[in-house]
């Protein structure tokens, strides 16, 4: 443990960098580090509005207050910048020990580097990189964290769809083994589309309202599934819809599996590794009639529901499993944070 708590700071606070530090809040400061500092474009009426008040989260839990450049929490201050470039923000003098890169703005090595060399010693990202060459590791807790070394500059913390996925296919080819994967993400509506028809974005799809239609839009997930388990490579397609509501998501997988099976050990294998291993408090089960909005502000990466696991023949399983993409992936960045920390402190 360190002496002083270590300092952290959230580059980008929209969605996921406001869940960030809520969920830090919510789980009472029980880190070994405090988040001192937040910078994002946004002015401080609308930082301050945005934290206390949330359409999807409810209200603030705590105190909210301005004092100066600084948000106050419940007592607890965080400055707030306003700076469009990492080489804007005197990381150094701020004394930061990781960065929550929350923006999305930054996603290759060289645009990482830009953090480290403004003197960020580590970034964590809350996003895929292009490439896997463009970090030093990609974590899915619970799957692969035991890998961290602490020399790491830049790690990501994978994508919401794989933290829901990864651990479930790495469960299942373990087991039944899995031959080749199918999986559709079925996601809610974010930021990158616009509430009605738009100029927005280089998928042409995301140039349309949000909240008109089911949206197929590009996904990386094949590709960062084959990252975290490359026993599965080649093997595994994946495709993506945004939906029209405002929160939690869920995949829909289809499995060729290596062995005979049926809807029961699907079921026991998921279940007994939501209550026992490294998965237990990660994912959940549940076999009741559910709908999406029961998971918002759910913390887990992913619910199995178990009332909708098929098997056709001996062999061909699809089953579904329910995350908020929000909330699930806001408390992985927290949980990575403190043991990417940790491990770095031992190193
Ligand atoms: N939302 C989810 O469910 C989810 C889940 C997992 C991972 N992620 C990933 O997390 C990242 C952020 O997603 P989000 O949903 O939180 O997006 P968001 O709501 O649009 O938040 C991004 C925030 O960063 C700000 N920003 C943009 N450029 C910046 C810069 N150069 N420096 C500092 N701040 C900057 C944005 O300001 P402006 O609005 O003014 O541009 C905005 O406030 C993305 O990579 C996304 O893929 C999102």
């Amino acid at each position: 443990m360190p002496t002083q708590p270590y300092r952290v700071a959230l580059n980008g606070y929209g969605r996921i960098g406001r869940c960030v530090l809520r969920a830090y809040h919510e789980r009472g400061g029980d880190f070994p580090f405090r988040i001192v500092a937040l910078n994002d474009l946004a002015d401080m009426a609308s930082v301050e509005y945005l934290t206390r008040f949330d359409s999807t989260h409810g209200r603030f839990p705590g105190e909210v207050r301005v004092e100066g450049d600084a948000l106050l929490l419940d007592g607890e201050r965080v400055q707030v910048l306003r700076e469009r470039t990492p080489e804007a923000v005197d990381w150094r003098s701020l004394d930061i020990d990781l960065v929550l890169e929350c923006s999305g703005a930054y996603n290759s090595r060289a645009e990482g580097e830009r953090f480290i060399r403004s003197g960020a010693p580590r970034v964590l990202f809350s996003q895929p990189m292009a490439s896997e060459a463009d970090v030093d590791a990609t974590l899915v807790l619970g799957v692969n964290h035991g890998g961290l070394t602490g020399r790491e500059r830049l790690v990501s913390n994978a994508s919401c769809t794989t933290n829901c996925g990864v651990p479930l296919l790495k469960v299942l080819n373990e087991t039944v083994g899995i031959e080749y994967a199918s999986i559709t993400t079925i996601h809610s509506a974010m930021n990158d589309q616009p509430v009605i028809d738009a100029y927005h974005h280089d998928d042409l799809r995301r140039t349309r309202s949000a909240f008109q239609s089911v949206i197929p839009v590009s996904t990386g997930l094949a590709r960062g599934i084959e990252r975290l388990l490359p026993e599965l490579s080649g093997r595994i397609q994946a495709k993506a819809v945004r939906v029209p509501t405002v929160n939690v998501s869920c995949l829909d997988i289809t499995l060729q599996t290596a062995r005979d099976t049926d809807a029961q050990t699907i079921n026991r294998v998921l279940r007994e590794a939501a209550e026992v291993g490294p998965l237990a408090g990660l994912i959940a089960y549940t076999e009741l009639p559910h709908a999406s909005c029961d998971f918002n502000h759910d913390p887990h990466s992913a619910i199995v529901d178990g009332s909708l696991t098929r098997v056709s023949g001996p062999r061909l399983v699809n089953l579904l499993a329910w995350f908020d993409n929000e909330w699930g992936f806001a408390n992985r960045m927290l949980e990575v944070a403190d043991l990417y920390l940790g491990v770095a402190h031992r190193a």
